[in-house]
Parts: structure tokens; C-alpha cells; sequence
């Protein structure tokens, strides 16, 4: 595949971030972030075109079964990622290594909050609606079950990254589910 948008520069919509591939330079900050107009856990910020593709995307969920979701965490800058990384590699990115410091990714719970950043999620109603609609808004499941030796990562069903319709609905019909093997990149398990 010849990338429409780079998959390198921190302010593609593609740009593809992991324990290979840090942000360029580390303590990147993304310049058009914007408070996402949604219920939230901690005050949620993200790059204007996914914070709108989010409100669309909680909004269709709330239209649809009348329940709600809601941010847990979104924008992370490097410090902020300093303070929550745990020093499991697995559960937890180094910062300058996170999705979260792109302004591209949130985490989401539900409301009221049950199975916070845990496997269960994915039992949820919204961990489901999630799962079967999120393509629709542009976000993709970013760290799948069975997928750990791709991504470094354990099942994050809560995880979602905004790539945009075209390439989230591409990954859904070649069934591709990470963007390392959509694209062809090296696996990143580890540092
Ligand atoms: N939990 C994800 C991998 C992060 O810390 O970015
Ligand atoms: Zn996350």
C-alpha cells in the first residue's frame, strides 16, 4: 500500500506509533487540540477532527440505545504519559511512545463506569457497540485480542484510534486488524 498520509509525521492521521516507532521529536505536541464535548472521566482533550468524529460517534451510540459512554482519557503529553506509565511494558507505553501523545486516541468507558480499562469491557454494551461501529466514525480498535505480538500490547478494548472513514473502513473489509500489518510495517513487540 502507497500511504495517502504519512505514516511518519506526527500530524498525519496516520501516523503509526509504537514501541518502534516513536513520535518525532519525543515530546511532540499536537497544535489544534480542542476539549471533546462529550461526558468524561478525566477533562478530555484530542486534535479537533477526532474530538468531532468522537461527539458524532457517542452521540450515534446514545441514539441507538438510548445509554451513554464516555472519554476516560484522551490527550496525554509526555509528562503526563511519564506519570502513568507503570513500567509494564505491555499494559503501559514509555512516553514519547504513546498513541494517547499524538491527540489521536482515547479511551472510553461506560456510564455509569463498570470495567474500566479492563478485558470485560469488551461485554459492554458500548465495549460492543464499539467493537461493530467504530469504523463508521474513523477509530479502530488499536490493540486487539490475540495481537500482542504485533502491537506489544495486551487486549485494550477501551483503546481507539482515529485514522479516518477511508482507512478504518479498508481495515474492516480486508479484515486487517492492525495498522502494522496493513501497512506492512515491522512488528513491535518490543522496545
Ligand atoms: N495503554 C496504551 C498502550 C498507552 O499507554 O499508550
Ligand atoms: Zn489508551
Amino acid at each position: 500500500v502507497c500511504p495517502k498520509h504519512s505514516l511518519s509525521d506526527p500530524n498525519s492521521i496516520w501516523v503509526v506509533v509504537n514501541k518502534k516507532r516513536p513520535l518525532s521529536p519525543k515530546s511532540w505536541v499536537p497544535k489544534d487540540l480542542v476539549k471533546v464535548n462529550a461526558l468524561y472521566v478525566n477533562t478530555p482533550y484530542l486534535r479537533s477532527v477526532a474530538a468531532k468524529a468522537a461527539e458524532k460517534m457517542f452521540a450515534a451510540y446514545k441514539k441507538d440505545t438510548g445509554k451513554q459512554m464516555q472519554v476516560l482519557s484522551s490527550y496525554r503529553s509526555y509528562a503526563s504519559q511519564q506519570a502513568v506509565y507503570t513500567g509494564n511494558d505491555t499494559l503501559t507505553a514509555r512516553p514519547g511512545y504513546s498513541e494517547h501523545q499524538t491527540g489521536l486516541a482515547l479511551d472510553i468507558d461506560a456510564v455509569p463506569r463498570t470495567c474500566s480499562l479492563q478485558a470485560c469491557f469488551a461485554d459492554t454494551s458500548q465495549g460492543k457497540w464499539l467493537a461493530k461501529h467504530a469504523y463508521a466514525y474513523g477509530f479502530i480498535l488499536r490493540y486487539p485480542s490475540g495481537k500482542t505480538s504485533v502491537t506489544g500490547y495486551q487486549f485494550e478494548p477501551w483503546h481507539y484510534r482515529y485514522v479516518g472513514v477511508e482507512l478504518a473502513t479498508d481495515m474492516r473489509a480486508k479484515n486487517i486488524k492492525t495498522l502494522e500489518e496493513y501497512f506492512g510495517l515491522p512488528a513491535a513487540p518490543k522496545y
